[in-house]
């Protein structure tokens, strides 16, 4: 087991915006998270992150609460990338990817073959090896959600966090980057906004509806028409796609 969590609460106020959440991730696999706007899929995913501590319930790395994890040892094999993440205007594509090194790197020694090797391998596997040179200011939207994937890759994690990794990109990059997070056998659990993308996508799926998991399991098992209805509000027709097998929602107005 890689990550798994028990009884997560996170609340603000009153108001538990991760309520119960109990999950484990199966180590190498894509887990899909969804949920509408709200459900909690971000809270959830820095909780599981170490970034915010829970109200109650625990987070587990290998069995080990991750509040007994030092950050720099957690940094080391877990890596998140956000919903919203920033980064000043005024630095270049490699030294963005470089942060990931950080945790890697004692004081005492400088950069290393090892550090370098690690930031370009990142950089190459999300296609913006061309462009280390260029400016933060200077990238379109796709391209920044490309280099923090990179960043998090030169971190060298066992798993991966990812929130919404496909905003900003075109359909062509989006398909890209949801097959390369496949290829990368790495324990992930990705939050994502398109249904279909996450049914062909992902090895497993869990859906958050007001801060509570509703379902989860296998694409098939998971989405139905109800489901659909209860925790989306709409109206939708579910088949087995002839393409790659995966369901696939068509919407009705
Ligand atoms: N720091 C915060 N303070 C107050 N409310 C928050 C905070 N973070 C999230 N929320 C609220 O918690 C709910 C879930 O938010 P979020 O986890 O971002 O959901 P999702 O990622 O599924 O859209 C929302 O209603 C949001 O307004
Ligand atoms: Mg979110």
């Amino acid at each position: 087991m890689s990550i798994s969590a028990e009884n997560l609460v996170w609340s603000v106020g009153k108001t538990n915006i991760v309520n119960g959440v109990t999950l484990a991730a199966q180590p190498g696999k894509v887990l899909g998270l969804l949920g509408p706007n709200g459900s909690g899929k971000s809270s959830l995913l820095r909780l599981l992150s170490g970034l915010r501590r829970p109200a109650s319930g625990r987070v587990l790395l290998e069995g080990r609460n991750i509040q007994s994890i030092g950050r720099r040892a957690l940094a080391r094999r877990m890596a998140l990338v956000e919903q919203h993440a920033t980064t000043e205007a005024n630095v270049r594509v490699r030294d963005v990817v470089s942060l990931g090194r950080i945790p890697h790197r004692s004081p005492f020694s400088g950069w290393t073959v090892q550090d370098q090797a690690a930031v370009d391998a990142a950089l190459d596997r999300v296609g913006m090896l061309d462009r280390t040179d260029r400016y933060w200011h200077s990238l379109s939207g796709g391209e920044r959600q490309r280099v923090h994937l990179a960043r998090a890759l030169a971190q060298a994690p066992r798993e991966l966090l990812l929130d919404e990794p496909t905003n900003h990109l075109d359909i062509q990059h989006q398909m890209a980057l949801l097959k390369l997070v496949g290829e990368l056998s790495l324990t992930t659990i990705v939050a994502l906004h398109d249904i279909n993308h996450a049914a062909m996508f992902c090895d497993q799926l869990m859906v958050l509806d007001g801060g509570k998991l509703v379902a989860q399991g296998g694409p098939e098992e998971v989405l139905s028409e109800a489901l659909m209805r209860e925790v989306f509000c709409v109206e939708a027709r579910i088949e087995s796609s002839p393409h790659h097998g995966r369901p696939h929602i068509h919407y009705l107005v």
